[in-house]
């Protein structure tokens, strides 16, 4: 079987590597020449714990292949994947522009019937206008070729890419066509050889499903960081407030930690989008608009906590982050709270010093020399006033405290993720603040 995808960045490259270790011959195609180059070394553009070896493996054994035409590949394959990005317009809503000149370039070329899956989270009735440019393009070279289009959503993260989608919780797909539902069982069955969890809905249902779930898990962690905040009002611990709530079967333990506000490439912009497509129905997302607000503020959360501890008066001091990505095991940045508050510590005043174990250059790439790149984790507390803790990395789990103590300028720490223990930090000789214990 041989299938292209378009759009090489985290979600069509995992997936086309993915299908091709089960088999599938897969050629994925991306305009930009210099990632094709590169992608035929092994060189991954992205950070993605095994996911460079895959490539490389299915590259060397031909299940592989890169390039940046899509109509050099597309007389041989059945189906059509489009990966591209969905970037947020200025207003929030999903910018449509990559998804649809796929769209245009597979009218143009196609010349058998083939299955034009998208991949890529989109608003609901995209694969309408997905369907209507590629007939557009038919008609314009007068050619009466059959083909379906499907909905495909991608629910894996960041960081466990290749588990998520070698062995996924379900897959969802909405198709229209009989043939399209067997092209895409053919092609999902061996991921699910014992426990066959495609499940097939309509294709507006299908998009939505990728915002329901993705606004839905946003929602959870704004509500136990707005609960997180109260259980510091009234002299609650959190931590024990989740426990005691996740037990209850109908809640669920996952998705529940507070920490300094949620960020990547996926929440922020799904909730924005998907309050923009109710805005636009006239409907107000009261609930998400609030998810979203709570975000914001939450993201302030350490800064706002640090600016009080010094009474407003942080100029000249030297503050340290551990931790620049958005979360743990990734170098992506993309709505980090790390750029939030380093904005708001320079703003203030500070001398920040920084250490990430993936995301350093990205950090570079961002906001250039304007805070100093520390060489490790004890570089980074050297002088500080203050540390503050962004990103759950293990390499933050169990530092020598003694010698980040005797490091610092002042010993405290501000703790985004909760990972260290309150009794554990007193005993080591810090003032220690966390997240709503
Ligand atoms: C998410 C969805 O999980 C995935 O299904 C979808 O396909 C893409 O969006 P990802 O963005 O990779 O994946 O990251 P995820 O691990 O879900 O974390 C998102 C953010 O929420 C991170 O900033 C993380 O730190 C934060 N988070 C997560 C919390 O603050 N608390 C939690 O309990 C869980």
């Amino acid at each position: 079987m041989k299938i292209a995808i378009v759009g090489t960045g985290y979600v069509g490259l995992v997936s086309g590597a993915c299908f091709a270790e089960m088999g599938v011959e897969v050629t994925c195609v991306d305009i930009n020449q210099e990632k094709i180059e590169q992608l035929k070394k092994g060189i991954i553009p992205i950070y993605e714990p095994g996911l460079d070896e895959m490539v490389l493996r299915n590259y060397r054994e031909g299940r592989l292949h890169f390039s940046t035409q899509l109509r050099d590949c597309i007389s041989d394959v059945e189906a059509v994947f489009s990966a591209v990005g969905t970037p947020p317009d200025e207003d929030g809503s999903a910018d449509l522009s990559y998804v649809l000149n796929v769209a245009h370039e597979v009218g143009q070329y196609m010349n058998h019937y083939l299955v034009v899956v998208t991949k890529s989270t989109v608003p609901v009735g995209t694969a309408a206008r997905v369907k209507a440019a590629i007939q557009e393009e038919l008609d314009k070279r007068g050619k009466n070729i059959e083909f379906d289009v499907a909905s495909n959503p991608e629910f894996l993260k960041e960081g466990s890419a290749i588990k998520d989608f070698m062995s996924p919780d379900r897959v969802v797909v909405g198709v229209e066509s009989e043939h399209a539902r067997e092209l895409m069982t053919k092609l999902y069955r061996p991921f699910l050889l014992n426990n066959f969890r495609v499940i097939f809905t309509d294709i507006p249902s299908a998009e939505m499903i990728k915002y329901a779930a993705n606004s839905m898990l946003a929602t959870r962690i704004s509500f136990m960081n707005d609960i997180a905040n109260l259980c510091e009002l009234v002299g609650a611990d959190v931590n024990a407030v989740r426990k005691g709530i996740g037990s209850d079967t109908r809640i669920g333990s996952k998705f529940l930690y507070p920490g300094c506000g949620y960020g990547g490439s996926c929440f922020p912009k799904d909730v924005k989008a998907l309050i923009k497509t109710a805005e636009q129905k006239g409907y107000p997302m009261k609930v998400l608009q609030a998810v979203e607000a709570v975000n914001e503020i939450q993201k302030n959360v350490l800064f706002n906590k640090l600016n009080a501890y010094y009474n407003g008066d942080l100029q000249g001091k030297t503050i340290t982050l551990w931790g620049l990505a958005f979360k743990a095991e990734t170098d992506d940045m993309r709505e980090a709270t790390s750029l939030v508050t380093i904005k708001k510590l320079l703003e203030a005043g500070c001398k920040v010093r920084v250490y990430d174990p993936a995301a350093m250059n990205e950090c570079r790439r961002r906001i250039g020399d304007s805070v100093y790149y520390a060489q490790d984790i004890y570089d980074a507390t050297l002088g500080s006033d203050a540390l503050l803790l962004l990103t759950e990395w293990k390499q933050f789990r169990l530092p020598s405290w003694e010698v980040v103590r005797r490091s610092m300028n002042r010993p405290i720490v501000f703790d985004g993720r909760n990972i260290y223990d309150p009794s554990d930090m007193q005993a080591a000789g810090f003032e220690y603040f966390s997240i709503g214990r």
